[in-house]
Protein backbone atom coordinates (compact mmCIF):
# COMPACT_ATOMS: atom_id res chain seq x y z
CA UNK A 1 0.00 0.00 0.00
CA UNK A 2 1.27 3.55 -0.84
CA UNK A 3 2.67 5.49 2.01
CA UNK A 4 0.82 9.40 2.57
CA UNK A 5 2.08 12.27 3.89
CA UNK A 6 1.43 13.25 6.60
CA UNK A 7 0.61 16.94 8.08
CA UNK A 8 1.02 17.76 11.64
CA UNK A 9 -1.12 20.54 13.25
CA UNK A 10 -1.99 20.76 16.69
CA UNK A 11 -6.06 22.41 17.52
CA UNK A 12 -6.37 25.93 19.23
CA UNK A 13 -4.51 28.56 18.35
CA UNK A 14 -5.18 32.01 15.94
CA UNK A 15 -3.78 30.37 13.01
CA UNK A 16 -6.91 28.65 12.27
CA UNK A 17 -9.29 28.65 9.49
CA UNK A 18 -13.46 27.76 10.27
CA UNK A 19 -12.47 24.13 9.90
CA UNK A 20 -9.99 23.86 12.45
CA UNK A 21 -7.21 23.47 10.63
CA UNK A 22 -4.19 26.36 9.37
CA UNK A 23 -5.85 28.06 6.12
CA UNK A 24 -2.84 27.08 4.02
CA UNK A 25 -2.91 23.07 5.33
CA UNK A 26 -6.18 21.81 2.82
CA UNK A 27 -4.43 23.33 -0.49
CA UNK A 28 -1.50 21.03 0.02
CA UNK A 29 -3.51 18.18 1.51
CA UNK A 30 -6.28 18.47 -1.63
CA UNK A 31 -2.99 19.26 -4.42
CA UNK A 32 -0.66 16.33 -3.73
CA UNK A 33 -4.23 13.95 -3.59
CA UNK A 34 -5.04 15.47 -7.35
CA UNK A 35 -1.49 14.44 -8.14
CA UNK A 36 -2.30 10.69 -6.85
CA UNK A 37 -0.44 10.86 -4.00
CA UNK A 38 -2.75 10.06 -0.82
CA UNK A 39 -2.35 12.93 2.35
CA UNK A 40 -3.75 13.04 5.84
CA UNK A 41 -3.49 15.48 8.52
CA UNK A 42 -2.91 14.64 12.40
CA UNK A 43 -3.35 16.65 15.47
CA UNK A 44 -0.13 16.48 17.51
CA UNK A 45 -1.42 15.61 21.33
CA UNK A 46 1.42 14.57 23.75
CA UNK A 47 -1.31 12.32 25.61
CA UNK A 48 -1.51 10.15 22.27
CA UNK A 49 2.00 10.72 21.53
CA UNK A 50 2.62 6.81 21.15
CA UNK A 51 -0.40 5.86 19.10
CA UNK A 52 0.65 8.84 16.74
CA UNK A 53 3.83 7.46 16.72
CA UNK A 54 3.11 4.08 15.60
CA UNK A 55 0.91 5.23 13.09
CA UNK A 56 2.86 7.48 10.86
CA UNK A 57 6.08 5.20 11.41
CA UNK A 58 3.81 2.62 9.71
CA UNK A 59 1.56 4.47 7.20
CA UNK A 60 3.73 7.97 6.73
CA UNK A 61 6.16 8.56 3.72
CA UNK A 62 7.02 12.00 5.34
CA UNK A 63 5.77 14.16 7.69
CA UNK A 64 5.19 18.00 7.22
CA UNK A 65 5.21 19.76 10.14
CA UNK A 66 2.57 23.05 10.28
CA UNK A 67 2.61 23.86 14.10
CA UNK A 68 3.40 27.19 15.18
CA UNK A 69 6.00 27.19 17.97
CA UNK A 70 3.83 29.52 19.90
CA UNK A 71 0.43 27.19 19.70
CA UNK A 72 2.96 24.36 20.79
CA UNK A 73 3.10 23.20 24.87
CA UNK A 74 4.77 19.79 24.48
CA UNK A 75 8.00 21.26 22.35
CA UNK A 76 10.54 18.99 23.54
CA UNK A 77 8.15 15.80 23.52
CA UNK A 78 6.87 16.70 20.00
CA UNK A 79 10.25 17.48 18.65
CA UNK A 80 11.70 14.14 20.05
CA UNK A 81 8.92 12.20 18.18
CA UNK A 82 9.75 13.56 15.22
CA UNK A 83 13.25 12.84 15.72
CA UNK A 84 12.46 9.04 15.65
CA UNK A 85 10.11 8.96 13.14
CA UNK A 86 13.26 10.18 10.91
CA UNK A 87 15.48 7.57 12.86
CA UNK A 88 12.71 5.23 11.10
CA UNK A 89 12.99 6.31 7.63
CA UNK A 90 9.68 8.88 7.71
CA UNK A 91 11.38 11.64 5.43
CA UNK A 92 11.74 14.86 7.81
CA UNK A 93 9.96 18.19 5.66
CA UNK A 94 12.31 19.14 7.36
CA UNK A 95 14.07 17.00 9.84
CA UNK A 96 13.40 18.18 13.52
CA UNK A 97 16.74 19.63 13.96
CA UNK A 98 17.01 21.70 10.49
CA UNK A 99 13.50 23.40 11.98
CA UNK A 100 15.61 24.66 14.94
CA UNK A 101 18.67 25.68 13.31
CA UNK A 102 17.48 27.64 10.46
CA UNK A 103 15.22 29.14 12.73
CA UNK A 104 17.36 30.00 15.53
CA UNK A 105 18.74 33.41 15.26
CA UNK A 106 22.49 32.30 15.62
CA UNK A 107 22.18 31.33 11.68
CA UNK A 108 23.39 34.65 11.55
CA UNK A 109 26.95 34.29 13.57
CA UNK A 110 27.17 30.88 11.89
CA UNK A 111 27.25 31.92 8.46
CA UNK A 112 29.30 35.51 9.35
CA UNK A 113 32.02 33.12 6.95
CA UNK A 114 30.08 33.53 4.27
CA UNK A 115 28.85 36.62 2.17
CA UNK A 116 25.57 36.77 3.64
CA UNK A 117 26.49 37.96 6.90
CA UNK A 118 29.44 40.62 8.21
CA UNK A 119 31.88 39.25 9.69
CA UNK A 120 31.37 41.84 13.09
CA UNK A 121 28.18 39.41 14.13
CA UNK A 122 28.07 37.43 16.90
CA UNK A 123 26.38 35.21 18.84
CA UNK A 124 26.22 35.81 23.35
CA UNK A 125 25.47 32.51 25.02
CA UNK A 126 26.63 33.52 28.47
CA UNK A 127 25.93 36.91 30.06
CA UNK A 128 29.88 36.82 30.18
CA UNK A 129 30.83 36.95 26.79
CA UNK A 130 27.55 40.10 26.18
CA UNK A 131 29.95 42.00 28.48
CA UNK A 132 33.26 41.31 26.90
CA UNK A 133 32.01 42.01 23.82
CA UNK A 134 29.61 44.27 23.26
CA UNK A 135 30.91 47.79 24.60
CA UNK A 136 33.68 47.02 21.72
CA UNK A 137 30.93 46.12 18.84
CA UNK A 138 29.23 49.24 19.61
CA UNK A 139 32.23 51.58 19.52
CA UNK A 140 32.78 50.34 15.97
CA UNK A 141 29.64 51.20 14.71
CA UNK A 142 25.67 51.59 15.43
CA UNK A 143 24.64 47.73 16.61
CA UNK A 144 21.01 45.68 16.76
CA UNK A 145 20.65 42.84 19.41
CA UNK A 146 18.47 40.62 18.63
CA UNK A 147 16.81 37.75 21.00
CA UNK A 148 16.27 34.71 19.91
CA UNK A 149 12.71 34.04 21.37
CA UNK A 150 10.00 35.66 20.40
CA UNK A 151 8.95 36.94 17.02
CA UNK A 152 7.41 40.66 15.48
CA UNK A 153 10.35 42.40 16.45
CA UNK A 154 10.36 41.62 20.43
CA UNK A 155 13.23 42.32 22.19
CA UNK A 156 15.35 43.23 19.05
CA UNK A 157 16.70 46.68 19.49
CA UNK A 158 19.05 49.12 17.58
CA UNK A 159 21.33 50.60 19.94
CA UNK A 160 23.23 54.02 18.87
CA UNK A 161 25.58 56.26 21.07
CA UNK A 162 23.65 59.83 21.85
CA UNK A 163 27.09 61.16 21.94
CA UNK A 164 29.96 59.84 19.74
CA UNK A 165 33.09 58.56 21.49
CA UNK A 166 36.17 60.62 21.78
CA UNK A 167 38.72 59.71 19.13
CA UNK A 168 41.09 56.47 20.03
CA UNK A 169 38.48 55.33 22.58
CA UNK A 170 37.51 51.40 21.38
CA UNK A 171 35.30 50.45 24.15
CA UNK A 172 32.17 52.18 25.36
CA UNK A 173 31.99 53.52 28.78
CA UNK A 174 29.26 51.47 30.67
CA UNK A 175 27.84 54.93 31.74
CA UNK A 176 27.39 56.29 28.28
CA UNK A 177 23.83 57.48 27.26
CA UNK A 178 22.30 54.94 24.23
CA UNK A 179 19.30 55.63 22.34
CA UNK A 180 17.33 52.21 22.07
CA UNK A 181 14.74 51.52 19.50
CA UNK A 182 12.67 48.33 19.60
CA UNK A 183 11.43 46.74 16.24
CA UNK A 184 7.87 45.78 17.58
CA UNK A 185 6.74 49.50 17.29
CA UNK A 186 9.84 51.41 16.89
CA UNK A 187 9.12 53.38 20.41
CA UNK A 188 12.11 54.59 21.87
CA UNK A 189 14.00 54.60 25.14
CA UNK A 190 17.45 56.26 26.45
CA UNK A 191 19.64 54.06 28.83
CA UNK A 192 22.91 54.09 30.72
CA UNK A 193 24.70 51.53 28.55
CA UNK A 194 24.97 49.46 31.56
CA UNK A 195 21.66 49.11 33.06
CA UNK A 196 20.41 48.66 29.59
CA UNK A 197 23.12 45.08 28.96
CA UNK A 198 21.61 44.10 32.49
CA UNK A 199 18.18 44.71 31.14
CA UNK A 200 19.08 42.30 28.40
CA UNK A 201 20.34 39.88 30.06
CA UNK A 202 17.28 38.40 30.08
CA UNK A 203 17.04 37.58 26.57
CA UNK A 204 20.27 35.48 27.18
CA UNK A 205 19.14 33.05 30.39
CA UNK A 206 16.49 30.44 29.85
CA UNK A 207 15.76 28.08 27.39
CA UNK A 208 16.43 28.77 24.02
CA UNK A 209 18.54 31.66 25.24
CA UNK A 210 20.84 34.15 23.28
CA UNK A 211 21.49 37.72 22.15
CA UNK A 212 22.84 38.27 18.53
CA UNK A 213 25.06 41.22 17.75
CA UNK A 214 24.84 42.99 14.59
CA UNK A 215 26.04 46.06 12.86
CA UNK A 216 23.04 48.16 12.12
CA UNK A 217 22.44 48.67 8.52
CA UNK A 218 21.16 51.73 7.48
CA UNK A 219 19.77 51.04 4.01
CA UNK A 220 16.79 48.85 6.08
CA UNK A 221 14.64 52.07 5.02
CA UNK A 222 14.69 50.59 1.71
CA UNK A 223 12.97 47.74 2.93
CA UNK A 224 13.76 43.88 4.02
CA UNK A 225 13.56 41.26 1.52
CA UNK A 226 11.86 37.75 1.94
CA UNK A 227 12.49 35.08 0.33
CA UNK A 228 9.86 32.58 -0.13
CA UNK A 229 11.78 29.32 -0.54
CA UNK A 230 10.90 25.52 -1.82
CA UNK A 231 13.69 23.49 -0.69
CA UNK A 232 16.52 25.22 -3.14
CA UNK A 233 14.39 27.31 -5.02
CA UNK A 234 13.02 30.97 -4.27
CA UNK A 235 9.88 30.96 -5.74
CA UNK A 236 8.28 34.36 -4.29
CA UNK A 237 9.44 37.49 -2.59
CA UNK A 238 8.16 39.64 -0.49
CA UNK A 239 9.21 43.03 0.21
CA UNK A 240 8.70 44.95 3.58
CA UNK A 241 9.16 48.67 3.78
CA UNK A 242 9.51 50.36 7.12
CA UNK A 243 7.22 53.05 8.37
CA UNK A 244 8.84 56.77 7.04
CA UNK A 245 9.17 57.84 10.84
CA UNK A 246 12.46 58.95 11.82
CA UNK A 247 13.86 55.76 14.12
CA UNK A 248 11.79 53.31 12.39
CA UNK A 249 13.80 50.33 11.27
CA UNK A 250 10.97 47.41 11.72
CA UNK A 251 9.77 45.73 9.02
CA UNK A 252 6.67 43.89 10.78
CA UNK A 253 2.87 44.94 9.82
CA UNK A 254 2.54 45.94 13.52
CA UNK A 255 5.39 48.84 13.17
CA UNK A 256 3.62 50.11 9.99
CA UNK A 257 5.77 48.91 7.40
CA UNK A 258 4.29 48.19 3.49
CA UNK A 259 4.27 44.91 2.32
CA UNK A 260 4.58 44.60 -1.55
CA UNK A 261 4.87 40.85 -3.50
CA UNK A 262 7.18 40.62 -6.09
CA UNK A 263 8.25 37.93 -8.72
CA UNK A 264 12.13 36.36 -7.30
CA UNK A 265 13.05 37.53 -11.10
CA UNK A 266 12.67 41.06 -9.61
CA UNK A 267 15.87 40.48 -7.46
CA UNK A 268 17.56 38.02 -9.47
CA UNK A 269 20.98 38.95 -8.18
CA UNK A 270 20.06 38.35 -4.31
CA UNK A 271 18.52 35.51 -5.56
CA UNK A 272 21.44 34.01 -7.51
CA UNK A 273 23.89 34.77 -4.45
CA UNK A 274 22.14 33.18 -2.39
CA UNK A 275 21.10 29.99 -4.62
CA UNK A 276 25.24 29.89 -5.06
CA UNK A 277 25.97 29.96 -1.25
CA UNK A 278 23.37 27.25 -0.25
CA UNK A 279 25.74 24.36 -0.46
CA UNK A 280 27.79 26.20 1.90
CA UNK A 281 24.71 27.05 4.28
CA UNK A 282 23.73 23.70 3.94
CA UNK A 283 27.29 22.36 5.37
CA UNK A 284 27.39 25.43 8.09
CA UNK A 285 24.21 24.59 9.57
CA UNK A 286 24.57 21.27 10.13
CA UNK A 287 23.95 18.84 6.53
CA UNK A 288 20.51 18.43 7.00
CA UNK A 289 18.50 18.34 3.62
CA UNK A 290 16.88 22.00 3.19
CA UNK A 291 13.68 22.49 4.53
CA UNK A 292 10.58 22.22 2.80
CA UNK A 293 8.99 25.54 2.75
CA UNK A 294 10.85 27.99 4.90
CA UNK A 295 12.19 32.05 4.12
CA UNK A 296 15.39 33.88 4.41
CA UNK A 297 15.37 37.90 5.01
CA UNK A 298 17.71 40.63 3.69
CA UNK A 299 18.62 43.74 3.86
CA UNK A 300 20.63 45.95 1.34
CA UNK A 301 24.00 47.11 2.07
CA UNK A 302 27.28 48.44 0.08
CA UNK A 303 30.15 46.64 -0.47
CA UNK A 304 33.44 48.07 -0.58
CA UNK A 305 33.63 48.12 -4.03
CA UNK A 306 30.62 50.50 -3.38
CA UNK A 307 27.80 48.29 -5.31
CA UNK A 308 24.57 46.75 -3.58
CA UNK A 309 25.18 43.50 -1.86
CA UNK A 310 22.25 41.71 0.32
CA UNK A 311 22.88 40.69 4.08
CA UNK A 312 20.86 38.10 5.82
CA UNK A 313 18.53 39.22 8.73
CA UNK A 314 16.83 36.20 9.63
CA UNK A 315 15.41 32.81 8.54
CA UNK A 316 12.24 30.86 9.35
CA UNK A 317 11.01 27.50 9.03
CA UNK A 318 8.92 26.18 11.10
CA UNK A 319 5.73 27.11 10.17
CA UNK A 320 6.02 29.53 7.50
CA UNK A 321 2.54 30.24 6.37
CA UNK A 322 1.12 31.37 2.67
CA UNK A 323 -2.37 31.65 3.53
CA UNK A 324 -2.30 35.15 1.15
CA UNK A 325 -0.74 33.09 -2.15
CA UNK A 326 -2.58 29.62 -1.88
CA UNK A 327 -1.63 28.81 -4.96
CA UNK A 328 1.70 27.75 -3.96
CA UNK A 329 -0.10 24.81 -2.70
CA UNK A 330 0.61 23.22 -5.86
CA UNK A 331 4.57 23.80 -5.95
CA UNK A 332 4.61 22.46 -2.39
CA UNK A 333 3.19 19.53 -3.64
CA UNK A 334 5.51 18.97 -6.51
CA UNK A 335 8.17 19.31 -4.33
CA UNK A 336 6.75 17.09 -1.82
CA UNK A 337 6.72 14.37 -5.01
CA UNK A 338 10.32 15.01 -5.93
CA UNK A 339 11.70 15.12 -2.57
CA UNK A 340 9.99 11.64 -2.28
CA UNK A 341 11.28 10.26 -5.68
CA UNK A 342 14.43 11.51 -4.67
CA UNK A 343 14.81 9.73 -1.32
CA UNK A 344 13.38 6.36 -2.80
CA UNK A 345 16.24 6.67 -5.42
CA UNK A 346 18.74 7.09 -2.83
CA UNK A 347 17.85 4.09 -0.68
CA UNK A 348 16.94 1.91 -3.77
N1 LIG B 1 21.13 44.50 11.22
C1 LIG B 1 19.98 45.18 11.05
N2 LIG B 1 19.99 46.45 10.55
C2 LIG B 1 18.85 47.14 10.39
N3 LIG B 1 17.62 46.67 10.70
C3 LIG B 1 17.54 45.41 11.19
C4 LIG B 1 18.71 44.60 11.39
N4 LIG B 1 18.31 43.41 11.88
C5 LIG B 1 16.96 43.47 11.99
N5 LIG B 1 16.48 44.67 11.57
C6 LIG B 1 15.06 45.11 11.54
O1 LIG B 1 14.41 44.56 12.69
C7 LIG B 1 13.32 43.74 12.30
C8 LIG B 1 13.17 42.57 13.26
O2 LIG B 1 14.36 41.78 13.27
P1 LIG B 1 14.35 40.24 12.94
O3 LIG B 1 15.74 39.76 13.05
O4 LIG B 1 13.64 40.00 11.65
O5 LIG B 1 13.53 39.61 14.16
P2 LIG B 1 12.02 39.05 14.29
O6 LIG B 1 12.18 37.60 14.59
O7 LIG B 1 11.43 39.80 15.43
O8 LIG B 1 11.31 39.28 12.98
C9 LIG B 1 13.63 43.33 10.88
O9 LIG B 1 12.44 43.02 10.19
C10 LIG B 1 14.33 44.57 10.32
O10 LIG B 1 13.35 45.52 9.92
MG1 LIG C 1 11.86 39.11 11.07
Amino acid sequence: MDKKVIFFEVRGGTDKGPDGYRQDTMPMVNALKQRGQDAEVIFFDVTKKEEIYHYVKEHGAAFVSRINPGNLQHEEEYFDMLRELCNEGVIGMPHPDAMIGYGSKDVLSKLSSTNLVPNDTFAYYTVEAFKAQFPTSLAITERVLKQNRGSTGEGIWRVKLVEPLAKGITEVPLDAEIKCTEAKDNHVEYWKLGDFMTFCEQYITGPNGMLIDMRFLPRITEGEIRLFMLRDKAVHVVHKKPADSEDAFSATLFSGAQYRYDAPEDWEELVQNFLTQLPLVTSLLGNYALPLIWTADFMLDTNEAGEDCYILGEMNCSCVGFTSELSLAHQVAEEILSCIHENAEVSA
